[in-house]
């Protein structure tokens, strides 16, 4: 008989850290959190500041290059990104192959992995310049394919880009303008996209990110990579929760039920969590539900829209959550999918696309980090090891004998 545990005593040192909270899977240059003080930094600088006096265009060179851009370097960086905007005539088709009543992110899934099928210069992962040809084509064509898929659901014609707009005018126009009627850019909407985008570019090693690091280990194309951070960023538990929020917060409906829902959120037979509420690594206020919520007012203002029912139990929850002894001792608070979907939701956007814009900001992110990742001079293949608790060594026994 082998014995198994024999193995893990002569193997060295093991570590079991399941969900990864205490590993560190990389070095990185890119962001910082300090979750207990509720910091986020982009390259240094902190996400309300960027969120309030940047861009989409400019944040996105930063997180890729490390730096601010100049006015030069930052037209530049513009032009790259407006250059790629369109996607090929046949990639159109994939669409086709859906139903109409699929869920957006299910033809994300799908239609971002087939990039890989149009760009085979991309595959070459290891020359610096089509490894950048590459980030640009993906920062540029995810909004285009996003507002695909959300016409494809809606049963209206696609949009062409116009690249004479901002990154995100140029989103909504694509989301919302209908044959018969052009969209008018509603400044302060595309702003306040502007920085709900920023606020969800990058978050560290988050599950998806983890997930675009570890397929992009094995040197997968980068359109495949990011496919594959769609997916993870597909679950309730991470960017499906600003969907479920809002679903949550539509079911409580009145503030009256408020207390109902904080007894089951406690009660530990019952599975049901309130959805978002609590990090993995803020203990703290997220910094980003801050500026989340001055962006949700912001956008209700700008729409005429008063009283509304969503934000009035919202902000009651989050009050009553915050007093409640529960929530105090396990650290509990909104994070930022708490007012995203009520901020969505107002702008137009039906729930099911709440975390197909998530994925397009992530995007920036995802490539920032694949891309140190492979310039990192120690990059190896990421492969975890495991505990293993199953059966010790045994002989097979045909099958008339068992
Ligand atoms: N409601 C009620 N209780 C909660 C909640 C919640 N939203 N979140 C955590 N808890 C409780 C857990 O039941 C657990 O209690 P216990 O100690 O009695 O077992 C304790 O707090 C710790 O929770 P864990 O699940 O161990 O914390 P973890 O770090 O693994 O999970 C997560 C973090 C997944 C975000 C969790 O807080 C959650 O499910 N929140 C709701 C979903 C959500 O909003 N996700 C968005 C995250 S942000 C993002 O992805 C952009």
């Amino acid at each position: 008989v082998v014995d198994i545990s024999k193995f893990y005593k002569e193997s060295g040192m093991f570590t079991l850290d399941p969900g990864f909270t205490s590993t560190a899977s990389c070095e990185s240059h890119i962001t910082f959190i300090d979750g207990d003080e509720g910091t986020l930094l982009y390259r240094g600088y902190p996400i309300d500041e960027l969120a309030e006096n940047s861009d989409f265009i400019e944040v996105a060179y930063l997180l890729l290059s490390g730096e601010l851009p100049d006015e030069d370097q930052y037209a530049g960086f513009k032009d790259d990104i407006t250059y790629h905007t369109m996607v090929h005539e046949h990639f159109k088709q994939f669409y086709d192959g859906f139903r109409r009543d699929a869920h957006p992110m299910a033809i994300m899934c799908g239609v971002v992995g087939a990039l890989s099928a149009f760009y085979h210069d991309s595959t070459d992962i290891h020359d610096p310049e089509q490894r950048k040809i590459a980030s640009h084509r993906m920062i540029a064509k995810m909004p285009t394919i996003a507002a695909m898929a959300h016409k494809y659901c809606v049963g209206q014609p696609f949009v062409s880009p116009r690249n004479e707009l901002s990154y995100t005018e140029n989103f909504l126009r694509m989301c919302f303008s209908v044959p018969a009627e052009d969209y008018e850019v509603n400044k302060t909407l595309a702003k306040a996209l502007d920085k709900i985008f920023i606020l969800h570019m990058d978050h560290e090693q988050n599950a998806s990110t983890s997930t675009v690091r570890l397929a992009g280990s094995s040197g997968a194309n980068p359109f495949a990579c990011i496919a594959a951070g769609i997916a993870c960023l597909w679950g309730p538990a991470h960017g499906g929760a600003n969907e479920a929020a809002l679903k949550m917060l539509q079911e409580i409906g009145t503030k009256d039920r408020i207390p109902e829902y904080i007894a089951k959120a406690k009660d530990k037979s019952d599975p049901f969590r309130l959805m978002g509420f609590g990090h993995r690594v803020y203990k703290n206020y997220d910094p980003r539900a801050q500026v989340m919520q001055k962006a949700c007012h912001e956008v209700l203002d700008a729409l005429d829209i008063k009283d509304d029912p969503l934000l009035e139990v919202a902000m009651e929850l989050e009050k009553i959550a915050l007093e409640d002894e529960y929530f105090i001792e396990k650290k509990l608070y909104p994070n930022i999918d708490f007012y995203s979907g009520i901020t969505l939701k107002a702008m137009g956007f039906p729930t099911s696309m709440f975390t197909v814009l998530f994925a397009v900001a992530r995007t920036v992110g995802w490539i920032a980090q694949w891309q140190e990742m492979l310039e990192d001079p120690n990059q190896r293949i990421g492969r975890p090891r495991q505990i293993y608790t199953g059966a010790a060594k045994r002989s097979f026994v045909a099958r008339d004998k068992r």
